[in-house]
């Protein structure tokens, strides 16, 4: 099924009546464009260009001289040895982040540390990283389809570790928050795997990256469950139990051009929503509604929320200074209307539709690497049709989190369990 079947529906199938666009204060010149998009776009497809990403300060783009492309050392072909596990990824890291420095221009690795420091757009395009020369085919899954490997090098995982590495992040979340192994069972060590999204033939019509027929709306990744995302923060406000930067890097590019990434940042939305919105939305606490796809991980998501808060609630959607705010927005999760008052789900729902309605495309191409800042700046992704011939768009994503929300999350869920572990000792006594 092509795109213009589903033209204005919304993620559940209904139809989608765009609502009347407020004047955006800071950028005037956005409102009559946006209005453009808004009756001609559907919410499945389309997206203000590159070029406009880039003027608009959504993207800052960095496009590489060709000897970046074919230059040996990205292939980690000396590489140290590199199978993820957590002695291997430390050396693997600080190798990569040497070569990123060493073969990249100035210009490039000024462009992360900028991005380290919080500076200039909350997207980083490095374009020009190149590709190794004999990718696999991703056709036909040979074992699990999301440990491809390739034949020569390691590029993507040199270009995406070095940059974690350059930004002083870590390759793990909390580590509390990993499955528990099955019993009798040896806990398994810690492995830092860069995943692969590919579309699979079994799962094609799943909301999901092995997906290609449902588009991704507007989204950040991280944990949620019905309360929405987790948002505990740490003394330096970041949110200690979401990823602090997404990484995607391209191996190949969708050989039909339909696919392509959806862009935005919070603070370009923000600006699009009524001061009505803007306030029922930094007040009110969502719940949502989970869906059928969502319930298969209920259990280990309510094993996670008591580890952190048992006695946990809705969170507010907007958070955050007015001109840096931050925008929890779920992909397609319905607001649960049993629990959150009309008129702030209505606002829910302007907001998730002004978003897709609004947002950039940015179709990647081989040797792209973008970098978002996951509480700055939302993605998705639009349908597309896989040819399962071996030409199919392959990208790696990963995520990183910084040392101080690491510390944070494992302080607080260390005193979540002794105070668990406290409460459990004296409730023999208070039933006596
Ligand atoms: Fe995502």
């Amino acid at each position: 099924m092509g795109h213009e079947a589903r033209a204005n529906e919304a993620e559940d199938g209904r139809t989608v009546q765009l609502p009347a666009l407020p004047a955006p204060e800071a950028e005037p010149s956005m409102a009559a464009e946006v209005a453009t998009i808004a009756t001609t776009e559907s919410l499945d497809a389309g997206g203000r260009t590159v070029a406009e990403a880039v003027e608009t300060g959504a993207l800052r783009l960095v496009s590489l001289p060709a000897s970046v492309a074919s230059a040996p050392a990205l292939s980690a072909i000396d590489a140290p040895a590199w199978a993820g596990t957590a002695e291997q990824t430390d050396v693997f890291m600080e190798w990569a982040a040497d070569t990123m420095r060493s073969t990249l221009p100035a210009e490039a690795v000024a462009a992360l540390e900028e991005f380290k420091a919080g500076h200039g757009p909350p997207a980083l395009l490095l374009r020009g990283l190149g590709v190794e020369g004999d990718l696999e085919g991703t056709d036909e899954p040979r074992g699990d389809p999301l440990h491809y490997v390739k034949v020569s090098g390691a590029r993507s995982e040199t270009c995406i570790l070095g940059a974690t590495a350059l930004f002083g992040d870590r390759p793990h979340g909390p580590k509390e928050l990993r499955e528990p192994p099955a019993e009798g069972e040896a806990e398994k060590p810690q492995k830092t795997s860069v995943g692969h999204l590919i579309s699979q033939r079994a799962r094609v019509d799943s909301r999901s990256p092995a997906g290609s027929s449902v588009p991704l709306l507007l989204h950040r990744d991280g944990m949620f469950d019905e309360f929405g995302n987790y948002t505990e923060t740490n003394e330096l406000g970041e949110e200690i139990f979401l990823p602090d930067k997404l990484y995607l890097f391209c191996n190949r590019a969708d050989p039909d051009s339909i696919c392509t990434t959806y862009l935005h940042t919070m603070k370009h939305v923000y600006q699009m929503l009524s001061e009505g919105d803007r306030a029922l939305l930094r007040e009110v606490p969502m719940f949502f509604t989970m869906s059928e796809q969502d319930g298969t991980t209920t259990e280990r998501m309510d094993r996670q929320r008591n580890q952190i808060n048992p006695d946990r609630t809705g969170t507010v959607t907007i958070y955050g200074p007015e001109d840096n705010p931050t925008i929890s927005l779920q992909e397609v999760r319905p607001v649960d209307r049993s629990r959150v008052p009309a008129e702030a789900a209505d606002a829910y729902e302007r907001l998730r539709t002004i978003a897709n309605a609004t947002r950039f495309a940015v179709p990647l191409m081989d040797g792209d690497l973008l970098i978002l800042r996951n509480n700055k700046a939302l993605h998705g992704r639009s349908t597309y049709e896989p040819r399962y011939d071996s030409s199919d768009r392959w990208i790696q994503r990963f995520s990183s989190y910084t040392p101080s929300q690491l510390e944070a999350a494992t302080a607080l869920l260390e005193a979540t369990a002794t105070a668990a572990a406290a409460a459990a000792a004296t409730e023999p006594k208070a039933k006596l």
